[in-house]
């Protein structure tokens, strides 16, 4: 949520700033702006809405300068208007900030701060924290740097920030804890953002900022220390990220782009670790935990949103297979409930973004109670990733569009490998069985890429229901996460009211909701309840609803009742989620596409919810 970027160099910074802004998009799309300093003093440029409008407003404008930082915001205080837009300026405007995350004291701080005299021009908690910094600096008269260091040791919250002194323009101060940001290293110039998106077009060496530590940027070098002013070495990691993978390609949108990625995607979370000829199934991430995930008594997964759902398809196959209790938790419940961990029990937290403040807040409180943590991530070097003992990186690439898609896939795929590599270990499947999963898993990028031709047909039926006001979607056994997770694509992409449920629940109340109007989504695919689900189905055409089924190619029965049937490749149960996904994600694409919706940048959501 938020994003930031920084430059300090030979170049004009404002390019930089704004192509930044524009990769970070995806972050915060409400309001952006740009502050710029030079030996003539600042200049600030914000702008309500996205990051187009504040190019527009700048357009003729001064924006030189070499040094600079911008901002794309995602409202937490105040409404996004231009005033509340970062970047802000302290009270004597020679200094600015750009900050993401929360600080949670801002409130009593600005009290104090008022009482001092101090007139505020935003309602955002931010402010109050250059106004923090100015006057500590002008009450102790120290250096820029000690001021920042000593309003860190005050401030209650999550931040990463960037300050900028219209005094001494080669001079970037930044700082994080619990919020992301990257320092990327050139020769004589630095770049800063929140991931490195805006950054590999320029340098592939990085520095990932760690909690509590604070960066003092000249073109002569970077200094960094921790929150106590002892200096410590910045670890230069060289990043393995191509240009293409952070670009549109020809796609009309991110998301298209990347739900057409997953036949690589998926062979990519598989790619070096997985050779069902051989016999060869191997993480090197988890192998030196694997022996407690073999022994665990219970296996507690932690997850928001998409990765819950992937998640709960995990929860299937691992007490299928591995006979081992799991229980998937909203890490947002988790922290809250004084939860039970107890030895022998083992956590997965599964993060697309790695920077989730639920999962990452779930985690340390389960890390406190002495639990061992496998992270199952995509962006690598993210705080999830670095705060779990162990893990398995799932290696789908950047995933830009804000509603995920080749994550979902890539993460299923890594936890079913952890699945099956627990199982075999434990002997709790055959041989046999163990290659025919192997076997299995390994064709399923084939399998993905075939379903994904059902995108002409997934856009007819589109056409057809683009108005409806509700959806239902339906499902059982390991098809179950995927109704929830073909719901939750709809909603937030095309803001049209949609439920998932277990196909038997629906007569236990939603069945109410069934008439002529009311699209059913059944994810119907041949598996041991395919006699159970075609009840369901007949239950609501007995109702009048409208039936949209997810069949197994070569089903004859289901076509004869459902009214739209779309067909994809046979696989085993427990792999079926990885393609029977694909019809609905291309469905709510093609929904929110037909509706005029944003579809990469939905209202009110943010990509990285770095917020409680
Ligand atoms: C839905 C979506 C969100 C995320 C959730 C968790 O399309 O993207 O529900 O899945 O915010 O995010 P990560 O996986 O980054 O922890």
């Amino acid at each position: 949520m938020c994003g930031i970027v920084a430059y300090l160099g030979e170049r004009q910074a404002f390019d930089i700033i704004l192509k930044g802004l524009k990769r970070l998009e995806y972050r915060g799309y409400d309001s952006s702006g740009i502050a710029l300093a030079d030996q003539n003093g600042l200049k600030l440029y914000k702008k309500q809405g996205k990051v187009a409008d504040l190019e527009h407003f700048t357009t003729g404008k001064n924006i030189s300068g070499s040094t600079g930082i911008g901002h794309t915001r995602w409202a937490t205080h105040g409404e996004p208007n231009d005033k509340n837009a970062h970047p802000h300026l302290s009270q004597d405007e020679s200094l600015a900030i750009i900050h993401n995350g929360i600080i949670e004291n801002y409130s009593s701080l600005k009290q104090e701060l008022i009482n001092k005299g101090h007139m505020f021009r935003s309602d955002t908690d931010s402010e109050v924290v250059i106004h923090f910094i100015e006057d500590i600096r002008n009450n102790n008269a120290c250096s820029l740097e000690e001021a920042v260091r000593l309003a860190l040791t005050k401030i209650v919250g999550a931040y990463a920030i960037v300050v900028i002194d219209q005094n001494d323009p080669n001079l970037l101060i930044a700082a994080r804890k619990g919020s992301p940001l990257v320092i990327g290293v050139g020769k004589d110039e630095y770049f800063l953002a929140s991931d490195a998106t805006p950054i590999i077009e320029y340098t592939n060496e990085v520095v990932y900022l760690n909690d509590y530590e604070i960066a003092i940027i000249r073109k002569e070098g970077l200094i960094l220390k921790n929150i106590e002013a002892v200096q410590t070495n910045p670890y230069i990691q060289t990043i393995d990220l191509e240009l293409d993978a952070i670009e549109k390609g020809g796609y009309d949108h991110f998301m298209l782009k990347e739900i057409y990625e997953q036949p690589k995607s998926i062979g990519d979370a598989m790619r070096g670790r997985l050779n069902a000829a051989s016999g060869h199934l191997v993480l090197g991430g988890i192998r030196d935990y694997l022996n407690r995930l073999v022994s665990a008594d219970r296996i507690v997964i932690l997850a928001c949103g998409t990765s819950w759902h992937a998640g709960l398809v995990a929860e299937y196959f691992l007490e299928d297979l591995c006979r081992i209790p799991v229980e998937v938790e909203y890490a947002s419940e988790f922290r809250y409930r004084n939860p039970i961990i107890r030895e022998g029990d083992v956590i997965i937290a599964i993060s697309q973004s790695g920077e989730t403040a639920d999962t990452l807040a779930a985690i340390e409180l389960a890390k406190s109670k002495g639990a061992i943590i496998f992270g199952v991530v995509n962006a690598v070097g993210s705080s999830i990733a670095r705060t779990s003992h162990v893990g398995a990186y799932i290696h789908a690439g950047p995933e830009i569009g804000v509603a995920s898609t080749k994550a979902f896939t890539a993460q299923v795929a890594v936890l079913s490998m952890i699945a099956m590599i627990v199982a075999y270990k434990k002997g709790t499947i055959t041989e046999t069985k163990y290659h025919e999963l192997l076997v299995e898993l390994e064709t399923i990028p084939k399998k993905v890429e075939k379903a994904l031709q059902l995108d002409k047909k997934s856009k007819a039926i589109a056409e057809r229901f683009k108005d409806a006001r509700n959806f239902l979607y339906l499902g059982r056994g390991y098809n179950f996460p995927v109704a929830l997770e073909g719901a939750l694509k709809l909603k937030e992409i095309s803001y049209i009211h949609a439920e998932g449920y277990p196909a038997a629940e629906m007569k236990h109340g939603p069945i109410a909701l069934i008439d002529e109007e009311m699209p059913v989504v059944f994810i119907a695919t041949r598996d041991g309840s395919y006699d159970k689900i075609i009840s369901n189905i007949q239950e609501v055409k007995a109702r009048k609803g409208k039936v949209i089924a997810i069949v197994t190619e070569g089903d004859v029965l289901i076509p004869t009742i459902a009214d739209y049937v779309l067909e994809v490749p046979v696989t085993i149960d427990a792999l079926m989620p990885l393609v029977s996904v694909i019809p609905l994600q291309l469905l709510s694409y093609y929904i929110a596409n037909l509706r005029g919706c944003n579809v990469d940048q939905p209202r009110n959501l943010a990509k990285s919810v770095t917020v409680e």
